[in-house]
């Protein structure tokens, strides 16, 4: 701080006189430490700080997140983010600003509460008081004692790996330095993930979760780690790996990186590689790692691949089947497969010729874990081949440039399949194995083939009856409809039928259940205000009461659906159908003239927007409660996109169009409006746009293009907002300027989910999970429609623990930039009404 001063001065005044002033102000600066030393005698207090040489690092007293307690800690001097490298006292926090850091009687250098009781000593042996303690440009804190470094912080990692630093592991006492994350967001004491060199003392970087491994890098071979997907020779890491023969010490260090990177262990248990961006004026995620399934360590379990295309995830390999194929077929892989023939070596009990076994190659993949029994720089596949062919014990072999042959006599642990590089693994097999592999190769092609025959046969059929086809669904319905209508005209009453019908099974409603308007009209109060629940997209609903008690919603279609009598009621049988716990049900229609009624069970706790933007009510939407709206959302979601009859794309989903039953079970409403409203949903591409602001997909508001990946672009939407407690269509941050979805990227990208979500769910417990939804609500916002998971990868997400969800990209159709840049269309759009539906054409 006073530096400046000083050098200003000297600018003004002089001569000795400056020079004077100038020393007497060094002193003083001394003494308020804005230098990067600290010597006996003084003192480091709370408030106060010091700076590395070059102003790159500060070191100083801290509170991390929402926690009042105060920690040592070094962080960046100019970055604005406060990103905490390094922490002295990572368990033992002083409780108020009293604290000090000093360097003791002894020379080692100690934290101090207003007792004097030490929170913490660098425990380091001294050999005398005359230490001096210096902040260095490299974020390293070096006590040096009487001449020479007695104690440095970049030995004691944190859980941020900088330039420079060395974890390692020392292969005479067997000790290893780790990485240890953070226990939660605001609280630095060691977490449950830990990062340090393979103890097998392989080359290879593991990432443990408490003794368990989480990660792996695969082995080094000279300039990559070669268990990382995409990471090529090409651009410069900077990592090296010492000469650890000769210093008896195996440890990577990378220092071709200045100082705006670092790679840091999550406290949820990801490996960050972040890098400082100029432009942005913010930390950048250049990498990380383990986010999809498939790189969680041995994800599959034993002689098992996994890719993370394929569904499911796992595959035996060749040759192989799963241990227990109930569990196996149950989705639970943990005890991987095994061999289905036994090798041909030790059948025969031989070992010098193989036994006739032979090799499968299984192309680009993450070698299995270690078990190397000898690794040759320069052996050749064949000389490889023949070394594993002999050892009765070896079950695959590789050979890696740079690292030379490598053999495995176990079995094989971790193996993921790459969808670019990798390398080739080869299995040994039995023979039969392989003779199998050609026999099924030729089963497969005649089974194509008999495949392609028969189904060409299948569509000419279908092709030749293709009305009688259609005759044949439309009769029973038209006739059964045509009969109510005309005989009823409109003055039926209504006998007890419906609800028998419905508490009978889903295959025996197949007659239309049609309402006549008187019975609607006095059920209602003639359409009374006093009865009218809601003003929804389609027209107003009105609460109706049954003689016999039951409740019922009555939708009154406000349009003429531009639809025929006929094809109405056909829409409306086959949108009854439509049974899931988590939709709304449909119990039937009303024609009468022009109006269109349609009938559905009655939910009394209304919408979900009706309780997240209530500011008393939101409480009654615990943590609990949400994850269950959510949940049920999707797999209702999911059945109108898969599992349905008629893959309906809901097109308007949102909060209000989300009901809520007693127990606060999520029920959509509004489905399949577009099939009622003559929609043709077998179409791509729509003249007129139907959806709400602020939900709406860019290409489906841009363009009119739709799919199910613009309603899943909704249910991202949908599932920020149950998190945070705000409306995308309102929200605009006060400061920032940016919506809720750009919001929720930038907090994400921050490691600052917390303070996205409602402050009622912030609980540290479910922290994690949030971090998890939070994840899959911003896959689902991603701009392009292919990179939005579908609807059962977001169930598979939300459900499981186990899977990670990959790494969403920044959103940028949300961001204002982007806005302003598109057609006018996209204008149009802004000056909509924000609460309600709207429908337009588009501008093409
Ligand atoms: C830190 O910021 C100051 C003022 O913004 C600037 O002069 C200085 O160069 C910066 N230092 C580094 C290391 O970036
Ligand atoms: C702590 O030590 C300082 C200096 O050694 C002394 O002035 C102060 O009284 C001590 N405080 C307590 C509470 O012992
Ligand atoms: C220093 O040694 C003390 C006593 O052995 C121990 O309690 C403390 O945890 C050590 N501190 C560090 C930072 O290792
Ligand atoms: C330690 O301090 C002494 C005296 O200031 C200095 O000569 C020496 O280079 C320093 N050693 C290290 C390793 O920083
Ligand atoms: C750490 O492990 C404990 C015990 O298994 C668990 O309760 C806790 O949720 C874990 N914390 C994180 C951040 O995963
Ligand atoms: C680090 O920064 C210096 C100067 O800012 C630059 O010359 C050098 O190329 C940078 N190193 C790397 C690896 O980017
Ligand atoms: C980053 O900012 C500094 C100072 O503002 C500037 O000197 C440097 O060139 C910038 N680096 C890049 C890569 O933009
Ligand atoms: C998977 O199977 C193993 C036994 O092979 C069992 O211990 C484990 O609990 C199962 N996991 C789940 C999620 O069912
Ligand atoms: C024994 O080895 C021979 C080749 O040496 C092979 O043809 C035969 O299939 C093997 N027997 C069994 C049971 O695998
Ligand atoms: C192979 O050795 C086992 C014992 O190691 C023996 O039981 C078996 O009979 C032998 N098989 C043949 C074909 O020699
Ligand atoms: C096969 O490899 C194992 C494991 O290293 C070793 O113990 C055994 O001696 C080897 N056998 C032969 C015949 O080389």
């Amino acid at each position: 701080m006073l530096v400046p001063m000083a050098v200003a001065c000297c600018v003004k005044l002089p001569g000795l006189r400056c020079a004077l002033l100038l020393s007497v102000l060094s002193v003083l600066c001394f003494l308020s430490h804005a230098s990067d030393t600290i010597v006996p005698d003084q003192p480091l207090r709370d408030g106060e700080s010091l700076i590395s040489a070059g102003g790159i690092f500060e070191l100083g007293f801290f509170s991390p997140g929402k926690s009042s307690n105060r920690y040592v800690g070094i962080w960046y001097h100019n970055f604005s983010t406060n990103t905490v490298l390094w922490v002295a006292n990572r368990q033992n926090p002083v409780k108020d600003t009293t604290g000090v850091l000093a360097i003791a009687a002894d020379g080692n250098l100690v934290i101090l509460d207003d007792g004097n009781s030490s929170l913490w000593s660098s425990n380091a042996s001294t050999a005398s008081s005359d230490s001096v303690l210096r902040l260095t440009d490299d974020g390293n804190l070096v006590l040096n004692n009487s001449g020479s470094v007695a104690w440095q912080s970049f030995d004691y990692p944190t859980d941020t790996y900088m330039p420079g630093m060395k974890v390692g592991l020392d292969l005479r006492t067997k000790v290893s330095q780790k990485l240890t994350s953070w226990a939660s967001e605001d609280d630095p004491a060691p977490g449950n993930f830990s990062l340090s060199m393979d103890p097998r003392e392989s080359t290879q970087i593991f990432m443990w979760e408490g003794t368990k491994p989480r990660w792996r890098s695969g082995r080094w071979n000279g300039q990559v780690f070669i268990g990382i997907q995409g990471m090529v020779a090409q651009y410069i890491y900077g990592f090296k790996l010492n000469n650890f023969v000769q210093e008896q010490k195996m440890y990577f260090y990378y220092d071709a990186f200045n100082s705006s990177h670092r790679y840091v262990l999550t406290w949820y248990g990801i490996e960050r590689h972040m890098i400082w961006k100029n432009d942005t004026n913010d930390w950048y995620q250049y990498w990380a790692q383990p986010i999809t399934p498939c790189e969680v360590y041995n994800q599959c379990g034993k002689n098992a691949a996994c890719t993370d295309s394929a569904s499911p995830i796992c595959s035996c390999l060749h040759g192989f089947v799963p241990a227990s194929s109930e569990e196996w077929d149950g989705g639970n892989w943990s005890s991987g497969c095994v061999r289905r023939t036994a090798l041909g070596c030790r059948m025969n009990n031989s070992s010098g010729d193989g036994g006739g076994d032979g090799f499968q190659t299984l192309q680009g993949v993450k070698l299995p874990d270690i078990s190397d029994w000898n690794t040759d720089v320069g052996a050749d596949s064949s000389e490889c081949q023949d070394r594993c062919l002999r050892n009765c014990s070896c079950t695959a072999y590789a050979v890696v440039t740079g690292i030379g042959c490598l053999i495995w006599g176990v079995d094989l642990l971790d193996i993921q399949v790459f969808s670019i590089g990798g390398n080739d693994l080869f299995l040994r097999l039995a023979s039969s194995e392989l003779d199998d592999n050609k026999k099924n190769t030729a089963v497969l092609i005649v089974t194509v083939v008999l495949a392609v025959i028969l189904s060409l046969g299948l569509i000419f059929l279908l092709w030749k009856c293709r009305r009688r086809i259609r005759n044949l669904f439309r009769r029973p319905i038209n006739e059964e409809g045509l009969s109510m209508f005309s005989s009823g005209g409109g003055s039926r009453d209504r006998s007890g039928s419906v609800r028998v019908n419905y508490e009978s099974n889903d295959e025996s409603l197949s007659e239309l259940q049609l309402w006549s308007f008187d019975f609607v009209q006095s059920a209602t109060k003639s359409f009374s205000d006093s009865n009218l629940v809601g003003e929804g997209g389609f027209g107003p609903v009105y609460k109706g009461l049954l003689p016999e008690g039951q409740e019922i919603a009555v939708k009154r279609l406000s349009r003429s659906s531009g639809q025929g009598i006929e094809e109405f009621k056909n829409e409306v049988v086959l949108i009854s159908k439509l049974q899931h716990r988590n939709l709304v049900r449909l119990l039937g229609c009303c024609i009468h003239e022009q109006e269109r009624i349609l009938i559905y069970e009655y939910m009394p706790n209304k919408s979900l927007d009706a309780f997240l933007y209530d500011q008393t009510k939101k409480n009654l939407l615990d943590w609990t409660t949400r994850c269950n709206i959510i949940e049920g959302i999707a797999r209702g979601l999911l059945y109108l996109h898969r599992d349905s009859r008629l893959r309906i794309i809901h097109r308007d989903l949102k909060a209000s169009n989300i009901l809520l039953d007693e127990e606060m079970n999520p029920k959509i409403s509004d489905f399949g409006m577009a099939r009622i409203f003559g929609n043709d949903d077998n179409e791509t591409n729509t003249q007129r746009v139907v959806g709400t602001f602020g939900y709406m997909a860019p290409e489906y508001a841009m363009q009119g293009l739709f799919s199910v990946k613009s309603d899943v672009y909704s249910f991202g939407v949908l599932l920020l907002e149950i998190l945070s407690g705000k409306r995308n269509s309102t929200y605009h941050h006060p400061e920032l300027g940016i919506n809720l979805i750009a919001l929720a990227w930038k907090l994400w990208n921050e490691d600052r989910v917390m303070e996205f979500v409602d402050p009622v769910l912030a609980q540290p417990c479910t922290s994690k999970q949030l971090v998890r939804c939070i994840n899959v609500g911003l896959l689902c916002v991603q701009d392009r429609p292919i990179d939005r998971p579908s609807m059962a990868s977001v169930v598979v997400m939300l459900e499981s623990e186990t899977s990670v969800p990959a790494l969403p990209r920044q959103p940028t159709f949300t961001t204002d930039r982007t806005f302003s840049e598109t057609d006018s269309s996209t204008i149009d759009l802004k000056a909509m009404s924000v609460n309600d539906s709207i429908t337009m054409l588009t501008g093409r």
